[in-house]
């Protein structure tokens, strides 16, 4: 029997490492049935496929992405999307954003730690991460007039509508009304930036023009919502899951106190070790073979990002966190044409969180009474970071 139906969920939901290293060693191409998904592990594999757009597409059909966002950077392939990339990269250079963990990160990151600092414990998730997920994100795209709330709202209600691979109408509805709801909110704003340029995300899609070309206001809308659903529970996750890597190895983290340089491989290792984003899905554009497989046209693939960085073939011992891994990058951003545009926001927002938590809370260790508990094979997420300091 397939290994592929008897997987089911669940399983994957709460701890899929197991399955995967299975899938790597005994069928690396196996159609899961209870995802309805040709999972690919291999690190081979998974670079073929998030490099082979033109026979791998994300531009599904149907397409739960470009349905409920309008077409967008992550649901389109080719020129369109080379298109759209070249117009809205710019905003993410060095050039541009270089000052954010200084500027923006790093004072919103005090801000939060100030709120709990005198108390000696808090949820690093709930109290920090995500909300310095959310403010900066706020800031970034140009949404600083919008309440966290409603951020956080139309994150869950646009995800439920990326989600929606069932297409189940109630869903699509809930999706489909905040859609229109970011839309209504945003026309104002837009004209607006059209006469006074600001330096936000936003901004710079409605003025930013490449060889001639701008985004029509439906591409700045339908991008602007892919933003909004990459950024923000990702960040949160990519915080939370790298402070308790480290934290539950304390020997590391002694290391990391002592020489600051190791903050960034140590998140780099992080990201590799517990990835926050599982999968690349993509549909097969005609027939092919993968891994010994023959895949029909408009197969559904999800080349799973997470596995492939835990490949023995890539990685020594790939299930040991280890900050000092010298074994080149990982795909925890992905790579190919949709390699992650957000991964140097991203990681200004991470290094800056431990720089100031390492600074402000001394002593820091895991609350020994709450253990964390993590869910999740395509987006993994930490539910709750409980910690110590003196
Ligand atoms: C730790 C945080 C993040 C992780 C782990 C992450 C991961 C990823 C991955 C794996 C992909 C490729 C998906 C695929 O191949 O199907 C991706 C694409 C993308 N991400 Fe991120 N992301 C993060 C943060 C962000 C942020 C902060 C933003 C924006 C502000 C963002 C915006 C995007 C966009 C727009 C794409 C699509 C790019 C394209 O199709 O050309 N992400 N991200």
């Amino acid at each position: 029997m397939s290994v592929g139906s008897e997987i089911s969920v669940a399983q994957l939901e709460s701890d899929p490492y197991p399955i995967y290293a299975q899938l790597r060693a005994e069928q690396p191409v196996c159609f899961v049935e209870s995802v309805g998904l040709w999972l690919v592990t291999r690190w081979d594999d998974v670079q073929y496929v998030d490099k082979a757009p033109d026979l791998f597409t994300g531009e599904t059909e149907p397409s739960t992405l470009n349905r409920t966002f309008g077409k967008n950077l992550l649901g389109s392939e080719g020129a369109y999307h080379d298109r759209i990339r070249k117009i809205i990269y710019p905003w993410f250079r060095v050039g541009a954003i270089g000052d954010y963990p200084d500027k923006v990160v790093a004072p919103i990151a005090n801000e939060l730690v100030d709120s709990f600092v005198d108390r000696g414990s808090a949820d690093l998730v709930s109290e920090f991460a995500e909300p310095l997920s959310a403010r900066v994100l706020k800031q970034a795209l140009g949404l600083s007039f919008v309440e966290e709330d409603t951020l956080r709202r139309w994150f869950v209600e646009l995800a439920t509508g990326a989600a929606n691979f069932e297409g189940d109408p109630e869903k699509q509805a809930v999706a489909d009304a905040a859609s229109a709801e970011v839309d209504e909110t945003l026309a104002p704003v837009i004209a607006q930036l059209e006469h006074e340029p600001d330096d936000t995300l936003l901004s710079s899609m409605v003025n930013t023009q490449v060889d001639g070309q701008r985004l029509t206001r439906a591409e700045i809308q339908s991008n602007l919502k892919v933003m909004i659903v990459g950024g923000l529970q990702a960040t949160t996750d990519l915080i939370g899951l790298s402070l308790w890597a480290i934290l539950s190895h304390p020997e590391q983290f002694e290391e990391v106190r002592a020489d600051p340089t190791l903050v960034d491989p140590a998140i780099e290792e992080a990201a590799r070790w517990h990835s926050p984003v599982g999968t690349s899905t993509r549909q097969t554009t005609r027939a092919t073979e993968l891994g010994g497989v023959q895949l029909e046209q408009g197969s559904l693939v999800a080349a799973v990002l997470a596995s492939a960085n835990r490949d023995e073939r890539n990685w020594q011992d790939p299930d040991r966190y280890d900050i000092h891994r010298r074994e080149g990058g990982h795909l925890a951003f992905a790579t190919g044409p949709h390699l992650c545009i957000g991964a140097r926001l991203a990681r200004y927002e991470t290094r800056t969180a431990w720089r100031v938590l390492l600074d402000r809370l001394p002593n820091l260790r895991l609350d020994p009474a709450r253990p964390i508990e993590i869910s999740g094979w395509e987006f993994r997420s930490p539910h709750h970071l409980d910690v110590l300091w003196k």
